[in-house]
């Protein structure tokens, strides 16, 4: 058997029992080593280290993806030293960037001619997607201000309180004033009506999220468009929306096709979409896509001409690996629409079963809607002996990895578990996590309260008396607030 350890007298030095069979000194851990070491030996300690890391299978915190077909792994490995930056040099690679982008746009109803080219391009995540469609959106503000001799000095943008980080990023590393619609209990998205409320001449766009990371909730697009439309013809605004469809962009169109929230409605004039979570490929890719070659301004285009190739390119990094564009073109090509529809429906399936197991137990209520990412969130109907927290942490024990957080403003006191359900979570596994539930229920109640509070070890503090002795929605409070401070910032986690 091979035993990792660290030596408690050295935290400084790794070391390792089995790679004491080449290194006989110890290895700094944060300083490049004076000599190098056999290959076996670098494998053995980075090996042992790493098997203390969660299985990534049983991680349901993560949309993002966590297997793929071996055929698709070997393509993607195999093209693990290629550079997607330098085209003229893989050229081919190039195309099927091409080809994905266009295959999205059109998934999505942009409207794209016979022979003509959807607008858009592969990125790191959904993150550097959006800023790129923020950018444009700033860019284009910032025109149409200058044209009309008005000042574009004071940019804004709206959202829900339940927006992802990175539109937060976005706000605050390119200036734009982030106005959020609070959220309230019980009501855990972007009400349109607030948000076309706090919309002004400075607002360079509206972004509505399909799939909030907190809920998987679908925002109401159609409505926004609605009241954004009638709000910009009376003001003579031309205020755009953005869908961040990170999650969603590749459910609703199997699961939902009548759903109308993309290029369908007028006002939407980008979306963006993570390939590594339901478009199925490992971590490292997104999409962004944009109505018109009308909605990109030209001047945030780059054109470099590197190593023998004149590239226009519109990203915020240079180099990138090329296997994650690669594994989503696989995943296209192999599954088809078909073979999409069909992962959705078992996830949707699979979800279903999670849910009525849940509701089942008594102790929850779902904080999901049936409609949306297929993922479950659910909280305490009572948290006065345990909280969602202690729940999340015994799971740890039967290997689940389960996030559990607390609702952004104003509906902090609302703490939630969430389960994504990705397409290597079958059936099984989600009557496994069930019954392992059940499990960690029934032993925190057999306890009395202040022994379940003891057995508390996400805090690794036993709860004073008094908290154990509040109202349910005065315990979850305190907890939150606990909480929060142990997570600094709200949003940690998810993603
Ligand atoms: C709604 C939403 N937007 C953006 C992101 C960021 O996506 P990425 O991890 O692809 O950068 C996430 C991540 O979960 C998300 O849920």
């Amino acid at each position: 058997m091979v035993i990792s350890t660290t030596r408690s007298d050295c935290g400084e030095c790794l070391d390792s029992t089995f790679g004491s069979r080449y290194v006989s000194s110890p290895v700094p851990k944060f300083k490049i080593p004076d000599s190098s070491m056999p290959k076996e030996a670098a494998y053995q300690l980075i090996n042992d280290e790493l098997m203390l890391d969660g299985n990534p299978r049983l991680n349901l915190a993560s949309f993002v993806t966590t297997w793929m077909e071996p055929e698709c792994d070997k393509l993607m490995m195999d093209a693990i030293n290629k550079n997607f930056v330098d085209m003229a040099e893989y050229p081919v690679t190039s195309e099927l960037q091409t080809r994905c982008v266009n295959m999205i746009a059109k998934l999505f109803n942009a409207p794209v001619g016979d022979g003509e080219t959807a607008v858009g391009t592969g990125t790191v995540g959904s993150s550097e997607a959006m800023m790129l469609a923020g950018l444009a959106f700033k860019r284009k503000w910032q025109q149409r201000r200058k044209a009309q001799g008005k000042a574009y000095d004071k940019p804004n943008m709206v959202t829900g309180a339940n927006v992802h980080v990175c539109w937060e990023k976005f706000a605050n590393y390119f200036e734009v004033e982030l106005r959020e619609v609070k959220l309230e209990e019980g009501y855990y998205v972007m009400d349109p009506v607030k948000a076309v409320e706090l919309v002004d001449e400075n607002t360079i766009c509206v972004a509505a999220i399909l799939g909030s990371t907190m809920t998987g909730e679908f925002e109401d697009v159609k409505l926004l468009n609605e009241l954004l439309s009638e709000k910009n013809k009376k003001n003579g605004w031309e205020n755009p929306i953005h869908v961040d469809a990170a999650s969603g962009g590749f459910i609703a169109p199997f699961l939902y096709p009548e759903l109308e929230w993309d290029f369908r409605l007028p006002l939407v004039r980008s979306i963006n979409v993570s390939g590594h979570k339901y478009g199925l490929v490992y971590a490292g890719v997104g999409w962004v896509v944009w109505r018109t070659q009308d909605d990109l301004p030209e001047e945030l285009i780059f054109n470099i001409n590197y190593l023998g190739s004149e590239q226009p390119t519109f990203t915020l990094n240079f180099s990138k690996g090329s296997s994650q564009i690669i594994g989503q073109y696989y995943q296209f090509l192999r599954l088809g629409f078909e073979g999409y529809e069909d992962i959705m429906v078992n996830c949707r399936d699979n979800t279903t079963v999670l849910r009525e197991g849940l509701t089942k137990m008594g102790k929850f209520d779902i904080v999901s809607k049936d409609v949306g990412v297929p993922m479950i969130a659910f909280s305490l109907k009572d948290s006065t002996k345990y909280t969602v927290f202690d729940i999340a942490e015994s799971l740890r024990r039967f290997g689940w990895i389960l996030p559990a957080y607390t609702m952004p403003a104003n509906a902090e006191n609302v703490a939630v578990l969430r389960v994504v359900v990705r397409e290597d979570f079958n059936r099984s596994l989600a009557e496994r996590l069930l019954t392992d539930i059940e499990e960690v229920l029934k032993e925190f109640d057999s306890l009395p309260s202040t022994k379940a509070a003891v057995l508390t070890p996400a805090t690794g503090k036993t709860p004073d008396e008094k908290l154990l002795k509040k109202s349910v929605k005065g315990t979850q409070g305190e907890v939150t607030w606990y909480w929060k401070r142990l997570v600094d910032g709200r949003r940690a986690g998810a993603c």
